[in-house]
Formats: C-alpha cells, structure tokens, sequence
C-alpha cells in the first residue's frame, strides 16, 4: 500500500516530468545512473521478454557523431513543413546529445526469448512498446532524482547502427540525453514555443463506441 505522501509524490513525478534540451556538464553520479537502469528494468514487457539494452555513451567523439546524425536528419526533414512553419521548425532545439554528459542508446532485440514469446506473436511491436515502457521509467526516475532527460528520435535507425556498431537486428529504439540542467519548465517546451498545445483530455474520450462522448 502507498502512503499518501506517496501516492501524490507519484502524480508529483507525473506531472512534472519533462523533456529537456539543455544540460549542464555536470557527471551524473554512479548511483543515480544506476537507479535510472534499474528502474527502467522493472519496467513491463510482452510475455517478460526485456527485449532492452542500454549502451552508455559518454565518450565525446561517439557524442558528436550522434549530434550529427541527428541534425542531418532534423534538416531533412523541415522540408516536410510549408514556410512559415517550416523556419519555426528549424528554431526549436530537438536534442542536446552534445551537451549531455551522458547518452543512453536504448534498444530492443526481437530475437529475445526465441520466436514464440508470450503475447508478442499476435502483436510483434509489443517489444518496441515494451522499450517504451522502461523509457518512461527511465524518464520519471530522473524526475524525482532531480536529473533531465531528453528523448531523442531524429534520426536514421542505420546511422545510429553504424556509429554504436549495432547489429543488423536489433533496433535502436532511442537516444535518451541525460543530465543536470539549469532550467526545467513548468510546461512542454513545444507549448511554451507556440508548435503544439495540450490537448483537452474530455475530447479524446469516448463511451463504449467510437466517436461516442460522455453526456454532459
Ligand atoms: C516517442 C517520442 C519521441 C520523441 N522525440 C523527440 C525528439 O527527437 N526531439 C525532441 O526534442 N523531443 C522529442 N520527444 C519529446 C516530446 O517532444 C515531448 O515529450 C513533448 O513535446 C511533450 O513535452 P514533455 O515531455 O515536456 O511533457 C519525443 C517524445 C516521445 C514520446
């Protein structure tokens, strides 16, 4: 059982947990790294198969290389944007791999737990889904350790392979920037910068049909 002091601290963690751009250069201590893992190994996943594995990126070269697979695929795709949008798109910061003194490239293997694992046959993402999982651990334990985390996914799946040296098979789910900041907004920054709003939670509800919305 929780504590109420416990139970609003969750929603606290919840509620305050953002994604973030900007790190100082301040180590992240051993143990508190280790909380993050450890957290996001708890995390569910389809038929227990843990299809995760973390690979630390601490080396600066290694860092670099991931900025610029990054960037080269955030300039490919502002074309998708009409003008306009499209130099508002090219302002907003969508990584901070430099910054960070630590990128933790998460990935799933679909091969793990052989080629019958539990509830993954009807749903084959569910290993994907699972990565996501321990991602949001991973995220919501660096809140509550006061630690920044910025979720990166600008980028080809083969560039990341190259520069980690991944196997072919295995995919490389994200890159989490992790570190100290200096400024953790009250609000996601792609509100506060005018690209998205929160939507309104009642609209995206619907009663026991499709496009059915609660009376009232
Ligand atoms: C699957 C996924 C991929 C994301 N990829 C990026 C990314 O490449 N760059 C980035 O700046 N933010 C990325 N984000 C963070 C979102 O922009 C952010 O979660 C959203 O704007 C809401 O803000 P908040 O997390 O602070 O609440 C990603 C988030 C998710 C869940």
């Amino acid at each position: 059982m929780f504590t109420e002091e416990e139970r609003q601290g969750l929603y606290k963690a919840i509620y305050r947990r953002r994604d973030i751009r900007s790190f100082l250069p301040d180590p992240i201590p051993e143990e508190t790294l280790s909380n993050l893992l450890n957290a996001a190994h708890h995390a569910p996943s389809v038929g227990f198969m843990q299809p995760w594995n973390f690979i630390l990126v601490s080396s600066q070269t290694i860092k670099e290389r991931l900025a610029w697979a990054a960037d080269k695929e955030r300039r490919a795709l502002a074309i998708h944007y009409e003008e306009g949008r499209q130099e508002q798109f090219l302002q907003l910061k969508v990584e901070g791999i430099r910054q960070a003194p630590i990128t933790i490239c998460i990935t799933s293997d679909p091969t793990r737990g052989g080629s019958h694992v539990l509830g993954r046959n009807s749903i084959p993402e569910t290993d994907v889904l699972s990565v996501a999982c321990a991602i949001q651990n991973i995220w919501l334990a660096a809140c509550v350790e006061g630690v920044a985390m910025g979720w990166v996914s600008f980028y080809k799946k083969n560039d990341v392979r190259d520069i980690l040296e991944i196997p072919p098979h295995i995919d490389p789910v994200a890159l989490l920037s992790i570190g100290y900041t200096d400024h953790y907004p009250d609000k996601p920054i792609l509100e506060s910068s005018n690209w998205e709003k929160r939507r309104s939670l009642d609209d995206l509800i619907f009663i026991d049909s499709w496009g059915i919305k609660r009376e009232g």
